[in-house]
């Protein structure tokens, strides 16, 4: 044990120096309670130090979505958030589950309070919670058991469930320094198994350097901890889009790890020389105390495992798989383990999106999806549906606690992919193609609106929403927030729970909630765009974020319409004699844009223009 209580002082002798210097000092291993009687505050192991340009700031946190936290409304909760802030933020609906492992990003005030940045939150212990437990388990070590434990007057070995214990979160201002150099917000990111600070940086788009310095490490290639944060410095708010889902940790369930807990990893360490011993002496002390609980949990949670297969808690629409075994209709309940056979288990090899597998099933690629929320409605509806443009359900599977859909397999990916990372291919503008796709979308839209029985609207019609086949034939995915039309002239259907993806919402939707067919009319003029243009629905241009559709109709209005279009999208054209046919598409676009639902085509006249489009394109061909 000597060596335990060697390392924070080694520490402290080390961060101390690092403090005066840096933005914030990179705390290392993640440390025990017990140093509170070893360190005199400031000390990284408490929090952030409050030594930024302001006194508060805006800012934000990640937080990986784990088992009980992966509900909107129960991560707000435990953030003390308001649940549409955190939905919003995220581009997510106020009833969405996150899939375990995915980040979530959590929008908080940060405030000095006395030597340390924080922002509070307040956590209901339960049973087998230890200060360290809440603050490297649940909190993913945004919090610190040594600010926990001064926080809180409770005894820590005497915790017991129920009690509220104020949470203080890690968070930070840019200094004076950061903020010359246009950074405005230090993200809080707590550290997953594998993360680099090299990775972290490029995913985050921001130089090595310039996340070493705020976080005061001084190596080339630091090594960082899981179960410690680091803070990211950002020009801009985080996005949604650049959120990833980790591979799910397990922890070891509380109780497991009896009192403080362990100290997890070898201490970082710019300078010194013991920390390999000190980390030989803490990895053997490490695999001795932790080779039993783990033994012990691995026991219990195949015990657990077998328990949970009784329980299936996926629910599939009775009356689809009643209606199957009667009618002789061609969706397929499946076994879940034949789903497992086909995709390896799940394995990320076979991942083609956040929840969606390819396998092989019964001789035949499909898409494989899984889903967390309850998809009897996108069942309902898809079986009912047949049209070249809209995706196969091809079959349907429970699995222990995720309903899973199966999909006919389309090679091209999603249009969005197409678009923006195979630029090489369809890029390299091929008119023919592009006009095709965006028929395709037309005509699924089409019968979708106005041959399906009952009608729909799809709600969320966008470039990653559309799915290209091995001829880059396109259909039309994801009808989870489909729903029946009401739509008669002058009436329409109200919703409150307002859902989509920014860059494709039809204003009047945003503000009143109105669904019509006029939603998708808006949303397609948008993907039109984004097909013929080849740039995404929301682009960066003289430094600010603006959305395409805005762009395109700016440069529209003016008189020389043509010449600065064909300047926007030229540097895309193979062929500079076949603008005269994108501009009428392109005009066809904003006439779907219009901010007046009732001055927007419907999809049958969409339909017959773009058709009249490639007779001409095609005669042109041939001449
Ligand atoms: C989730 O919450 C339930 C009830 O609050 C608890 O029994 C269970 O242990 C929790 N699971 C995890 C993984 O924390
Ligand atoms: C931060 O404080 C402002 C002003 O008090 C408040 O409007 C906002 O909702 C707060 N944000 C969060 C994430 O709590
Ligand atoms: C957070 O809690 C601390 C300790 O109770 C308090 O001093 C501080 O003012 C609180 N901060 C905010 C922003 O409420
Ligand atoms: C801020 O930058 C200036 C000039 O580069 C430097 O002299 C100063 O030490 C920096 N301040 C801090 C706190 O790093
Ligand atoms: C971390 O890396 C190791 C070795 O490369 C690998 O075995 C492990 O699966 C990785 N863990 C995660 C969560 O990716
Ligand atoms: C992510 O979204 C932001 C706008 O929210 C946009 O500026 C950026 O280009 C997007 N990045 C990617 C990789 O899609």
């Amino acid at each position: 044990m000597k060596h335990l209580q060697i390392t924070p002082i080694i520490f402290f002798v080390l961060c101390t120096s690092i403090i005066i210097r840096a933005q914030q000092a990179y705390y290392g291993s993640d440390v025990d309670c017990s140093i509170k009687g070893t360190t005199t505050p400031p000390s990284p192991y408490y929090l952030y130090t409050c030594n930024g340009y302001h006194l508060s700031c805006q800012t934000f946190l990640l937080f990986n979505a784990q088992p009980n936290f992966t509900s909107v409304s129960s991560i707000s909760n435990l953030m003390s958030l308001n649940p549409s802030k955190l939905a919003q933020i995220n581009k997510v609906g106020e009833y969405h589950k996150f899939p375990s492992g995915m980040e979530v990003i959590i929008p908080v005030n940060c405030s000095c309070s006395g030597q340390y940045y924080q922002a509070n939150t307040s956590y209901v212990t339960g049973d087998d919670d230890t200060y360290y437990s809440v603050a490297t388990h649940v909190y993913q070590g945004l919090s610190s058991c040594s600010s926990l434990a001064s926080e809180n007057s409770h005894d820590p070995n005497e915790l017991y469930g129920g009690l509220e214990l104020l949470v203080p979160l890690r968070c930070a201002c840019p200094t004076e320094n950061q903020t010359k150099d246009g950074i405005n917000y230090l993200l809080t990111y707590p550290i997953y198994e594998n993360d680099s600070v090299y990775d972290l940086s490029q995913r985050f788009k921001v130089s090595e350097q310039t996340t070493a310095s705020a976080n005061g490490l001084t190596e080339a290639d630091p090594v960082v901890f899981q179960g410690t944060t680091i803070l990211i410095p950002l020009r801009t708010p985080p996005s949604s889009n650049q959120t990833i889902i980790h591979y799910p940790i397990q922890y070891p369930p509380p109780g497991s790890t009896p009192g403080p807990g362990p100290p997890l990893v070898v201490a970082h360490n710019s300078k010194g020389r013991h920390p390999l011993w000190i980390g030989i002496g803490v990895a053997f002390l490490f695999i001795i105390c932790a080779a039993v609980p783990i033994a012990l949990y691995l026991l219990r949670k195949r015990a657990v495992g077998n328990e949970k297969k009784k329980r299936k808690r996926c629910v599939l629409p009775k009356d689809v798989l009643e209606y199957q075994a009667g009618a002789g209709h061609a969706l397929k309940v499946f076994e879940f383990e034949e789903l497992e056979a086909a995709t390896d288990n799940f394995s990320s090899e076979r991942r083609l999106g956040v929840s969606v597998y390819k396998g092989v099933l019964r001789g035949n690629i499909m898409a494989i999806k899984e889903t967390f929320k309850d998809s009897s409605k996108e069942v309902n509806i898809l079986h009912k549906l047949n049209h070249f443009n809209l995706i196969s359900l091809l079959g349907v599977s429970s699995g222990l606690e995720n309903c899973y859909l199966v999909y006919e397999y389309m090679e091209n990916g999603s249009l969005k992919d197409w678009l923006y990372n195979n630029s090489g291919r369809l890029g390299n503008w091929c008119l023919k193609q592009r006009i095709q796709i965006a028929l395709d979308v037309a005509e699924g839209l089409d019968y979708l609106h106005n041959f399906a029985e009952p009608p729909y609207v799809h709600s969320d019609i966008k470039s990653s929403n559309i799915l290209l086949n091995g001829n880059l034939r396109a259909k039309i995915a994801n009808f989870s927030l489909a729903r029946a039309s009401e739509w008669k002239e002058g009436g329409c259907a109200i919703t409150k729970n307002v859902e989509g993806t920014v860059g494709y919402i039809a204003p009047e939707y945003l503000e009143s909630g109105m669904v019509t067919p006029k939603l998708d009319v808006f949303a397609f003029g948008v993907v039109m765009l984004e097909v013929i243009t080849g740039k995404d629905a929301v682009i960066q241009l003289e430094g600010k974020e603006k959305l395409l559709s805005t762009v395109i109709m700016c440069m529209l209005e003016g008189v020389d319409d043509g010449d600065k279009l064909s300047d926007f999208i030229g540097p895309a054209m193979r062929d500079d004699s076949q603008i005269d046919l994108v501009i009428p598409i392109v005009k066809l676009s904003v006439a779907c844009l219009n901010q007046d639902p009732g001055s927007r085509p419907s999809m049958e006249e969409v339909v017959s223009i773009l058709s009249i489009i490639q007779s001409d394109l095609q005669s042109r061909v041939m001449l």
